[in-house]
Order: C-alpha cells, then sequence, then structure tokens
C-alpha cells in the first residue's frame, strides 16, 4: 500500500526528549527547546517574535483574541480551507465573510476582497494553499487603506516565499502548523508568528492562561499575575524537544520533497497536456514548498472513479476541504453569494501521497497508474 501520509522520523527525537526530562529537568512549557525552536523561526525567516503553540488552531485562536474580534466584528476568510482559519474567529464572536478561490489556484482571489469589505470588517485571513503564496502586495494595501489586520493562515507554507519574502512574516500576524500530516512535524503543534510588534506583549500574556508569567522569567516584573483573557496555549518540552530534531533536519527534508515534486510534476505533465486534469499552478510570485501535490479533474464523477481506481491499486490519494460557506455549521449564516472556484476545488481537486520516505519507484507507480487510468477513459 502506498499510504497518503507517512510521518517522518529524523532519528533525534527520543534523544532531544531524553535531554529534555533527564538533562533539563523540564517537560512543561517555555524550557529551553522552546525558546531554541522560536528564536530558529525568529532568525531564519526575520518573524519579529514567535510563540509555539500545541497547534495552528490555537495560533489562529490566539490571533482572534489579538485582533480584539468584538461580537459582530466581519473577517474575510477563502471558503476553500481548513474549518480553523474560520472556526477561531467564530469563537470570538466574529461574522465570517468567505471569499471565493482564483480559477488557477484555490488560494483567495485577492481581486475580490475590496469588495467583501464593510464597517464591519476587521481582519483578512489569506491561506496559502499547499504552501503557496497568495498575492499579498494586493492584499496588504487593501488593509493598509481599509485599517485592517491580515493573519496569515501559514499552516502549509514552512519555508515558503512571496517575491523572496517568507510566508508568515508578511502579515501582521501568522499561524503555522507542525501536525504529522505537514512538511516539519511534532505529532501536534503550531506557531504564532507576530510580526506587527504591538502585539508582542499582549501575545505572551494569552499565551500564558492570562499572565504576565514570561516576564517573571526573564525576571523583568518580580510577581506575576492574571492580566488578560488567554488560555494554556503553549505546548510542552516533550513537543518541542521532537521539533527541535525536525527542524535540524529541514533543508534534507525540503529537498527530497522538492525533489518527488518535480518527479510527479514531470510524469504526469503529458497527461495534462492532453487536457485530462490540470497540475499545480505557481504564480511568478510565490515559491513551492513541497507541500503537497494535487491534480484538479474535470469533473466529481471523474475524481471519485480515480481515487476509487487508485485506491482498488493500494494507492491512497484523497479529495481536501469542502466548501465552508455550504457546511452543516454555517450555511444558513452565508450570505448566499455563490463561490464557483471554491466549489470546483471542493469537487475536483485530489491530492497524491507526498512524504519524505515516499520513493522514486512509488512516484513512478502512482502516475503509472494515473496514465492507465486516463488512456482507458476513465475506467480502471
Ligand atoms: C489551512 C489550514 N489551517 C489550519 C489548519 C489547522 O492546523 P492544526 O491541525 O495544526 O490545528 C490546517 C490543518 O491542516 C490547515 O490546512
Amino acid at each position: 500500500m502506498i499510504d497518503f501520509n507517512r510521518p517522518h522520523f529524523t532519528g533525534r527525537e527520543l534523544k532531544y526528549i531524553q535531554q529534555a526530562v533527564v538533562d533539563n529537568h523540564k517537560i512543561s512549557g517555555n524550557g529551553l527547546f522552546t525558546k531554541q525552536c522560536q528564536r530558529f523561526f525568529e532568525e531564519k525567516y526575520g518573524f519579529k517574535k514567535c510563540l509555539l503553540t500545541t497547534s495552528c488552531t490555537d495560533a489562529l485562536e490566539m490571533a482572534a483574541i489579538l485582533c480584539d474580534i468584538q461580537p459582530g466584528d466581519e473577517v474575510i476568510v477563502p471558503s476553500y480551507t481548513f474549518v480553523s482559519s474560520a472556526l477561531a474567529f467564530v469563537r470570538a464572536g466574529a461574522k465570517i465573510v468567505f471569499a471565493d478561490s482564483m480559477e488557477r489556484n484555490p488560494d483567495i482571489d485577492a481581486g475580490k476582497i475590496e469588495e467583501l469589505i464593510t464597517s464591519r470588517t476587521k481582519a483578512i485571513v489569506p491561506v496559502h494553499y499547499a504552501g503557496v503564496a497568495c498575492d499579498m502586495d494586493r492584499i496588504m494595501e487593501i488593509a493598509e487603506r481599509y485599517g485592517l489586520i491580515v493573519v496569515e493562515d501559514a499552516a502549509q507554507s514552512i519555508d515558503s516565499f512571496y517575491k523572496g519574502r517568507p510566508l508568515g512574516s508578511i502579515g501582521h500576524l501568522a499561524a503555522f502548523s507542525f501536525h504529522e500530516t505537514k512538511n516539519i512535524i511534532s505529532g501536534e503543534g503550531g506557531l504564532l508568528a507576530i510580526n506587527d510588534e504591538r502585539f508582542i506583549r499582549r501575545a505572551e500574556i494569552i499565551w500564558e492562561k492570562g499572565t504576565n508569567r514570561a516576564e517573571f522569567f526573564r525576571g523583568e516584573v518580580n510577581k506575576y499575575g492574571w492580566c488578560d483573557t488567554g488560555s494554556s496555549f503553549l505546548p510542552s518540552e516533550v513537543i518541542a524537544a521532537f521539533l527541535w530534531a525536525q527542524l535540524e533536519d529541514m533543508t534534507a527534508i525540503q529537498d527530497k520533497r522538492k525533489a518527488l515534486w518535480m518527479q510527479y510534476f514531470n510524469l504526469l505533465k503529458p497527461l495534462a497536456d492532453k487536457g485530462f486534469f490540470r497540475l499545480p499552478d505557481i504564480p511568478d510570485y510565490a515559491t513551492n514548498n513541497a507541500h503537497m501535490f494535487y491534480l484538479v479533474c474535470n469533473s466529481i464523477e471523474e475524481r471519485s472513479a480515480l481515487i476509487k481506481c487508485l485506491k482498488e491499486n493500494d494507492i491512497q490519494a484523497v479529495f481536501h476541504y469542502l466548501s465552508l460557506h455550504s457546511s452543516p455549521f454555517y450555511r444558513d449564516k452565508h450570505d448566499g453569494r455563490s463561490l464557483p472556484y471554491c466549489d470546483l476545488f471542493a469537487d475536483c481537486l485530489v491530492r497524491l501521497p507526498m512524504y519524505y520516505d515516499l520513493t522514486e519507484t512509488d512516484v513512478d507507480r502512482v502516475c503509472h497508474q494515473i496514465g492507465s487510468f486516463f488512456k482507458i477513459d476513465g475506467r480502471c
């Protein structure tokens, strides 16, 4: 069986966890490994301040608190995304105004954001789908003109760039995921990147259950107490130690994934040129971090048949998001606009196996099977 995803271990995770437990005598949060991971991101990507979290969802919830969302405030979110991009703001009381994807790729259509802005709009949440950048210059220009906060949902975007700038460094705030399906993993895990300095102090307090404990441990105050809202957003040192083992191997992990991605692209291009499906589109302003390899089929029927055929041949391929604007939880609250490109990707996109330990032979086999499926008119 070729799985859709298999978590990769560098081999040093247990050593570092043992170091946290035995040498550092610290397994609760905000210890040496947490600080080391946070510094890694601040130095490598120029994020002003980083805080590890227990998930990207948690980092988004922190962002929603920092945006000071009040009931009735509006937040613009693409409908083609994971639930958390919207849920974090809904929990803070926001109304979500869903935006459509572009025709060329699932990212938010920056050209259609301005028409969604009202006097209640507080924030925009661009999601860099598959680690491919949204058009951030246009989004930041609109946000500046209307005084809005931009929260990059960079869950899939580690080590990817927009016009040479790291994703996660452009918006006021950004959230990353280290869930086991991502390029760099810690099982569950996330990171809040804070690029606008006005949010830093409050973010640290929200992170530590509404207390100024981080300032206390730095010796900046002589006691700590309850200052604000918050939660227990910080992960234990066990998670951070695991993550450090992964971060050390980031270059090797990225290089291997990119090689597999290119292999898929080159083998499948002749079929895409014949019109059987579309391949991922990477705009000139964006890089590819090889988080995902997907195809866009010509219909939902063809996609279902392809997934079934691959499964029958021991290859696990999967579709992705369902449109959030027509989800059972939100359809009654959505304003009724149709979002055709979001629906197109919800119906027709299929993700192929992609992980560090996938082999070139595996990729050959997946592509060969896709080739035979289309050459006999979509039958298995
Ligand atoms: C775009 C996007 N945002 C947020 C999340 C949530 O990440 P986590 O599982 O780390 O909470 C995901 C998860 O895959 C995602 O794809």
